[in-house]
């Protein structure tokens, strides 16, 4: 038995930073720019193209330190390695945890348990991209010889969020390419609103599940097949289907064709799939080299992230920062603003990669965890955000930290436009770090003019406290690279923050309680008056079931 995996508190840096932590709350992020007017340099590191400036958190040289000491007591190298390497990592499962298999690029092989991963992944991403090129070019053809307009992705969580927020981010680069529409919700209604208007002559489904048993996914795509049976007939229907996923036999029983169905393996989380196959639909959206330059900006963070010093490596500060926000500070929330409203399902996709990674009570050894895990995720596009629920991140009781995301040149040409965006993004973020003291607040108004009395009651509603924690991501522009890039720094950002917390980032056992009793539920809906012997609020609930349904 190896030895059990140290976390956080075990080791002697975490005293250190918990004594840190007393006094940097004590002190206001101005202060912290009055102390060192180099603070922008020495808390702004840059890789892989992209720079994470974290000036305006609360922290400093020294916090950096703690963290750089921590990363060592636990050993952070090897534990990197060893999910490079292929171990058995996600021990709950026993399976290796691969994703970074899937951008690697070259014919060195990658080889676990026997098997050539690196070979394994080559070829399937090669019969990939040639069936989304066909797609795209209109060489694959539907029934009717006609190129296909539409493509419909079927699939939820990592089968749905990650190439659905990808081809809303990349829109710039579908030229040409299908429309791509996304079906995850079980109610119906967002395959409705998608097939109103589309050609089943048309239009390719392709079903993405790694497990091909999940509820929503099966039912959306029993539903698409019966549309097309009633439309085009069961002779011309495995035009119209591909498919992705591990189970290759349920597949088979869909009647998705061999060559129309695409792999994908055990070792890959479905959080962490969009550079698998389960990213067809994105590679049919902005083309082979769009999708093999996504997984290049990938590969660079992970040659980064490997080899990068701690103190100027991206996703060890950034993993770093979380947990010192959360644990330390005492901020239990991470709003995600990004400055570009092509990234508006980032946050969305965060909080699955984020939450269902850490969102763990106990460690790899099963004991609980002796620190609260992961943050909850939430956010906007930054500015639609500042009309809605900036009000509480300025002056709240609840206190966020928060994780601007900033491109510099516009994703739609419209530059004179993201200059103001990155103007508005500037802003708030000096606002919610500097904030507005009293002495501030009463020269305004005494320039306004307004008397003592008026001075005195309107005070305290103007006082901006600043010191919000926050980074800015900047990037260059929002092009398949860089969104490669930012995934993987969130990727092994969640990778670090599990090592600090001690548990396993790559199960999920809690989603599977809700999706069992679903299951169970089925017959009590659709038959309510049967109902006994249930708990009295879910019959309560039933009954109004039985008493509202048309
Ligand atoms: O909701 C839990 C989950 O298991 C996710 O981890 C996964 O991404 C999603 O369901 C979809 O699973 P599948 O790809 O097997 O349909």
């Amino acid at each position: 038995m190896p030895s059990p995996l140290r976390s956080g508190t075990d080791c002697a840096a975490w005293r250190e930073l918990e004594s840190l932590a007393g006094s940097l709350k004590a002190m206001s992020t101005r202060e912290l720019f009055a102390q060192d007017a180099q603070r922008f340099a020495h808390c702004c590191v840059e890789g892989a193209g992209l720079a994470l400036d974290y000036s305006r958190q609360r922290a400093d040289a020294r916090v950096v330190n703690g963290f750089v000491a921590l990363a060592d007591q636990l050993g952070l190298r090897s534990r990197i390695e060893a999910m490079f390497r292929g171990d058995l990592i996600n021990s709950t499962e026993h399976r290796a945890v691969l994703h970074t298999a899937l951008r690697r690029s070259g014919d060195t092989p990658l080889v676990v348990a026997g098997e050539d991963i690196g070979a394994l992944v080559r070829s399937e991403r090669e019969r990939m991209l040639t069936f989304a090129e066909g797609v795209r070019s209109g060489s694959i053809r539907s029934s009717s010889d006609q190129n296909f307009t539409l493509v419909v992705n079927i699939g939820i969580g990592g089968s749905d969020l990650g190439p659905a927020m990808a081809v809303l981010a990349l829109k710039q680069f579908t030229t040409g390419a299908p429309s791509v529409a996304f079906v995850s919700n079980i109610d119906g209604c967002q395959l409705a609103d998608v097939l109103e208007h589309a050609d089943p002559e048309r239009t390719l489904f392709i079903i993405c599940s790694k497990t091909f048993t999940t509820l929503e996914t099966l039912t959306n795509a029993r539903a698409a097949r019966a549309w097309i049976l009633q439309r085009l007939g069961a002779k011309r229907l495995p035009q119209h289907f591909a498919a992705v996923s591990v189970n290759a036999r349920a597949m088979d029983e869909f009647g998705v064709h061999p060559e129309y169905r695409f792999a994908m393996w055990d070792w890959v989380g479905g959080r962490y799939s969009v550079w698998s196959a389960i990213g067809v639909s994105l590679a049919i959206a902005i083309g082979r080299a769009g999708f093999e330059s996504f997984l290049s900006g990938g590969r660079e963070i992970d040659e980064h992230f490997r080899t990068a010093p701690w103190h100027e490596n991206l996703p060890v500060i950034a993993g770093m920062l979380g947990v010192w926000n959360i644990d330390l500070l005492g901020l239990p929330t991470l709003a995600v603003l990004p400055y570009d409203s092509r990234l508006a399902r980032l946050p969305a996709y965060l909080q699955q990669l984020e939450m269902e990674s850490n969102g763990k009570h106990v460690k790899l050894d099963g004991t609980p965890t002796t620190l609260p895990t992961c943050a909850v995720i939430w956010g906007e596009p930054g500015n639609n955000a500042q009309h809605s629920f900036f009000q509480l991140l300025h002056q709240g009781t609840q206190r966020a930290a928060i994780d601007f995301l900033l491109p510099i040149n516009s994703s739609c040409g419209s530059q004179p436009q993201q200059d103001l965006a990155i103007a508005s993004c500037l802003a708030q973020a000096e606002a919610l770090a500097l904030g507005k003291d009293a002495e501030q607040v009463r020269a305004e108004l005494t320039r306004q003019k307004l008397s003592a009395e008026q001075i005195a009651a309107l005070l305290p509603h103007k006082i901006d406290e600043g010191s919000r924690p926050l980074s800015l991501l900047l990037f260059e522009r929002l092009d398949p690279a860089t969104l490669g890039r930012i995934i993987a720094l969130y990727e092994h950002k969640v990778f670090v923050q599990s090592v600090v917390w001690g548990d396993n980032a790559f199960d999920q056992w809690g989603v599977e309680l809700g999706k069992t009793l679903t299951e169970s539920f089925i017959p009590l809906v659709q038959k309510p008056e049967e109902v006994s012997g249930q708990s009295s609020s879910l019959t309560g609930a039933l009954g109004y079931v039985k008493r509202w349904r048309d």
